[in-house]
């Protein structure tokens, strides 16, 4: 699906934009242009006294965390009538998934595969937050993300580039609209610039060493793919990448970004990132971080004042040139005239009533019902039927819970407006089944036992328990890393406790990452795994339990046995000695004292098997997929050529259902080495059961190209094979060579 890039401008527009900003630049006072390079925090609703002199005194550019209507067009006000050269302001807040109406945890969207449902989500978060006067959101997050012990995994789009990039697209289609001037358009921001998912040991804003050769194959593309579709803004990430810090980053902000990308909207700092070079170790002190993060190509200065209290003085002696101030003000100010701030900075709020309304919940709802993954089903026993249950146990601390549903980010979310799963439950029952409720644990991470009882009692009476368990919200998100990932507290024991009744469970589980759950998974029936699915929560849960839809959604991200395999993810390169079943039979039944050089010489390990718990990709469905007939159409193709791959998939099973239908190739011989699969290709399809469509995929060269030893980004003659199936683990295969013979 292509998406059309978001033009920020109607075409003609541009050079007259470019004269506005030149005729403003040349107003401006030195102060005045690093003013604009300085955003500031919102005071919550309201504006002291050293916001508006700073305002008035042209000083800020931009606000973040103001999300009053009235407080905003105040702000605007004093920037548009009370400053000497009346330059409106950037208004920004991080509407990562949602605003009012709070849609699932963007790794929720990411496992929908759904380039239009991300898209729905982006833009009506546009829609509510610009109705509240915000005008840029710090999202997509497009961080690839291997390691689900770190707690950005939530944000991020999974762990696969092409999936990425794919969604990464519509998020920002959906944030900017086809013009950023449009009245519900906001600004996106692609972030965090670069790497920032592969920090050591899944520890938040840790250490990044990323070979060159890694970072464009994996971590930059997403970047470009935005970059390329018209991004309006970047943000440099906190995290030392190969021992300079991102924020500081010449190579990548100015060579990558800027020289070889042609990048040319604004690039703003994170959270106080531009002071925290001298934390790193990487600047003296606060001057030397203005130096080096302005010098880097750090136009934007984010909450701290480096920039306002060193820029004049960086200028004056001659350490910074002032063309480089007006390079930087002149992208901030082109954005302002991009957004149509210049003719209208105030927000009527006639609409801010719409939010949250029938339509926006609709589409919520239909983004956490796409996005839930079905992990098992064991002898069918999901979807229940209300004609077959006379008492239903509803078990677990996130049952009712409006808050945590929504997950990490969701900052102008209100728990009170949530639909919990009991609600949602309460309302399909009616009068046809009985619901019984307990909590048994008080918060995720509670270890006490004493509302087991209850539970217990409440399960041995039920012909069903549907256990509501998982994380808090708070457990995932920024800073939020956790080192063992089974489920926290002791819902493992609740399980247990469950599961000694005899009663069947369902288990639901919320979360912001992949967990461990081979501890309890043979004491469950089923798990229906919702991430945290916001504000509708409730609603998409019982329709996926009680079959009015069937769960549709795919990992975008691998679930490990252990935390101990981490990194594991599907697109591994094999290694000279990659592990198999029969070097792992042989190493897990070592003879004491055997040869030192003996049994299963693989990169595997000795006390778990080299699979993972689940695999990215996969996700079952009430009914089952049929993959046959895989045909290539032009086994021999040219670089710069389309290879042609179609195949039959057919609804076996007796429900109508949607399938994600996935493509994966593997370049069997690099100059570098490449990953044993790599996803090229996917589309959501729905099928009536016993029904059978022919899906192709059309592939370009450019999409096999990769970045070389030389750092050339290239297509490289050879031989690939082909898989389509229902995740990273599909079998059908087919095969086409590549040559560069014309
Ligand atoms: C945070 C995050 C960043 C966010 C910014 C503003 O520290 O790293 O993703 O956009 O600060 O809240």
């Amino acid at each position: 699906m292509s998406v059309k890039s978001c033009q920020q401008l109607h075409p003609l527009d541009s050079l007259a934009t470019e004269a506005k900003v030149i005729t403003l630049l040349d107003k401006m006072t030195l102060d005045e242009k690093i003013g604009q390079l300085s955003q500031l925090s919102g005071d919550g609703g309201q504006v002291s006294k050293e916001l508006r002199k700073a305002i008035k005194q042209g000083q800020v550019g931009s606000i973040i965390n103001e999300v009053d209507l009235d407080t905003i067009n105040e702000l605007q006000r004093i920037a548009i009538k009370e400053s000497r050269l009346g330059i409106p302001l950037l208004i920004g807040r991080d509407v990562i998934h949602g605003f009012n109406t709070i849609f699932p945890i963007p790794l929720a969207q990411a496992a929908s595969w759904s380039p239009e449902i991300v898209e729905q989500c982006a833009q009506i978060s546009a829609i509510e937050a610009s109705n509240s006067g915000i005008n840029w959101t710090f999202a997509p997050m497009i961080d690839i993300a291997r390691d689900p012990r770190w707690g950005r995994i939530a944000e991020s789009l999974g762990e696969d580039p092409y999936l990425c990039k794919t969604l990464a697209k519509s998020m920002v289609k959906g944030f900017q609209g086809e013009y950023l001037s449009n009245t519900n358009s906001i600004a996106a921001c692609a972030k965090h610039f670069a790497g920032y998912g592969a920090s050591e040991g899944g520890k938040d804003y840790n250490t990044t060493n990323i070979a060159e050769n890694e970072l464009r194959n994996v971590y930059l593309p997403p970047f470009k793919a935005i970059a390329d579709t018209g991004v309006a803004t970047f943000m440099a990430s906190f995290s030392d990448l190969n021992g300079v810090p991102a924020t500081g980053n010449d190579w990548l902000l100015s060579d990558v970004l800027r020289d070889e990308w042609r990048y040319s909207g604004p690039v703003i700092s994170d959270w106080e990132a531009v002071p925290q070079l001298v934390t790193h170790g990487f600047a003296f002190d606060k001057s030397d971080a203005a130096n080096k993060a302005f010098t880097a190509g750090v136009d934007i200065e984010m909450a701290s004042n480096c920039y306002l209290s060193y820029l004049t003085s960086l200028v004056s002696n001659n350490t910074i040139a002032i063309k480089k101030i007006d390079d930087s003000v002149k992208r901030v100010l082109t954005l302002k005239f991009k957004l149509g701030l210049f003719e209208s900075a105030t927000t009527l709020p006639n609409n801010q009533n719409n939010a949250m309304n029938l339509q926006h919940l609709s589409i919520a709802k239909n983004a956490a019902t796409k996005s839930c993954v079905l992990l098992k089903n064991d002898n069918q026993i999901l979807p229940l039927s209300k004609l077959a249950i006379t008492n239903l146990a509803v078990i677990g601390p996130l049952a009712d819970d409006g808050y945590e549903q929504m997950g990490t980010w969701a900052f102008d979310g209100k728990a009170h407006q949530s639909h919990t799963c009991l609600n949602a439950l309460h309302a399909y029952a009616k009068d046809s089944f009985k619901i019984h409720h307990a909590v048994g644990l008080e918060t995720s991470r509670s270890n006490h036992n004493d509302g087991f009882y209850e539970a217990i009692a409440i399960a041995k009476n039920a012909d069903v328990a549907l256990m509501v368990l998982g994380e808090e919200a708070i457990l995932s998100g920024e800073a939020h890393c956790r080192a063992n990932i089974d489920l926290p507290g002791a819902q493992e024991d609740l399980i247990d406790e469950i599961h000694k009744t005899g009663t069947p469970i369902v288990l639901v589980i919320m979360a912001g990452r992949p967990l461990t759950l081979e501890k309890i998974i043979a004491k469950v029936d089923a798990i229906l795994f919702v991430w945290h699915p916001g504000t509708m929560a409730g609603p998409a849960i019982a329709d996926l339990v009680f079959g009015a839809e069937s769960p549709s959604g795919k990992l975008p991200v691998t679930f490990p046995r252990s935390v101990g395999q981490i990194p594991l993810y599907y697109a591994q390169k094999n290694s000279g000695r990659p592990p198999s079943e029969d070097k792992y039979l042989a190493l897990n039944s070592i003879p004491v004292r055997a040869p030192q050089t003996s049994f299963g010489m693989a990169a595997t390990y000795l006390d778990i098997h080299f699979s993972p718990l689940f695999a990215f990709g996969y996700g079952l469905s009430y009914s089952q997929f049929g993959y046959t007939n895989i045909k290539v159409m032009n086994k021999l193709i040219t670089i710069g050529s389309f290879v042609e791959i179609s195949v039959t998939v057919s609804n076996i099973g007796n429900f109508t259902a949607e399938e994600v239908v996935q493509l994966y190739i593997r370049d069997l011989v690099g100059s570098v080495t490449r990953p044993i699969k790599e996803l090229k290709g996917f589309q959501r399809i729905k099928l009536a059961k016993g029904k059978s469509t022919e899906v192709k995929f059309k592939l370009h060269t450019d999409e096999l190209a990769f970045y070389n030893r030389h750092m050339e980004c290239k297509a490289e003659a050879g031989h690939f094979n082909v898989w389509i199936g229902g995740d990273s683990n599909a079998t059908l295969q087919a095969e086409f060579e590549v040559t560069d013979e014309k």
